[in-house]
């Protein structure tokens, strides 16, 4: 199976910007760009911060702009989103207990869409009945699974940024230990970095968005930091023996130069082109 994995694309009101950026425009150059090389996908999985201001028009847009997809979507929510703002346009992601959490299954198996959202915080919480829900997901099926979730499961060991993490992500990871031999990864968003890693064992990575960029300074003792480098999509191919992730970098303006053959024979230092 082939997924498209977006994260924190931010819609703003048309014309704003963040980081110089116009999230509206970047979402469609993102779609553009993945569909033009991947219209085989099975799947596009958006993992959070979809609205800048959690603002219902851009709700409203989001989901105009994905009807006009032939692509099946699934979203989760970031803390950049309101959930009952979301749920008011989207309100088939209403799941267990109120929860923006659903199950999808797809040729590569069972597809858990996790809420991590709190109010009044950015920071990304897990819940006794959150991880309730997860515990039975993973129970009552054998899986494999892929889950997706906006905060990370993880630390980075940034210090501004981990105190925005999934706070409860010691039980989260107890959990996931329980059940990991029957996940085949986990995909997160949040950071704005492409990170990788594993968590209790499952193999975890995530990614820069589709418009604004992070970048992992370890110095920095207080703020998030931003940077301008190319805005970015994920594409993962889920095979039964090895899942590969690409981070594409569709903002990329510079050059990109076919050369160098893969035939040893060619490899001639005289001759060849680099
Ligand atoms: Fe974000
Ligand atoms: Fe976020």
């Amino acid at each position: 199976m082939k997924l498209l994995h977006f994260t924190d694309i931010h819609l703003t009101t048309p014309g704003e910007t963040i980081g110089g950026r116009d999230p509206n425009v970047n979402f469609d150059k993102a779609l553009a760009h993945a569909l033009k090389d991947h219209s085989d996908a099975e799947l596009l999985v958006i993992t959070g911060d979809l609205s800048d201001w959690g603002d219902r028009d851009d709700y409203v847009r989001l989901r105009a702009r994905l009807d006009q997809l032939e692509l099946p979507v699934a979203l989760c929510i970031g803390n950049h989103d309101d959930r009952d703002t979301f749920l008011s346009v989207f309100p088939e992601y209403e799941g267990a207990d109120g929860f923006v959490q659903n199950a999808r299954d797809t040729s590569a198996g069972r597809c858990l869409l996790l809420d991590t959202w709190g109010p009044e915080t950015h920071a990304g919480h897990f819940c006794e009945r959150r991880l309730r829900w997860l515990d039975c997901q993973l129970a009552e099926h054998d899986g494999p699974f892929l889950i997706f979730m906006h905060h990370n499961p993880i630390p980075t060991h940034i210090g501004p940024v981990d105190e925005i993490k999934l706070l409860d992500d010691v039980p989260f990871r107890k959990l996931i230990g329980r059940h990991a031999s029957k996940i085949r990864h986990i995909f997160f968003g949040h950071c704005h970095l492409p990170l990788a890693g594993s968590t209790a064992g499952v193999p975890t990575t995530s990614l820069r968005g589709t418009n604004h960029a992070g970048f992992s300074v370890f110095s920095e003792p207080k703020m998030l930091c931003a940077s301008d480098l190319p805005e970015a999509y994920g594409v993962a191919f889920i095979k039964p023996d090895h899942i590969t992730i690409h981070m594409v970098e569709y903002g990329y303006n510079g050059a990109v130069r076919a050369e160098g053959s893969p035939d040893y024979a060619n490899w001639n230092r005289a001759s060849m082109q680099r």
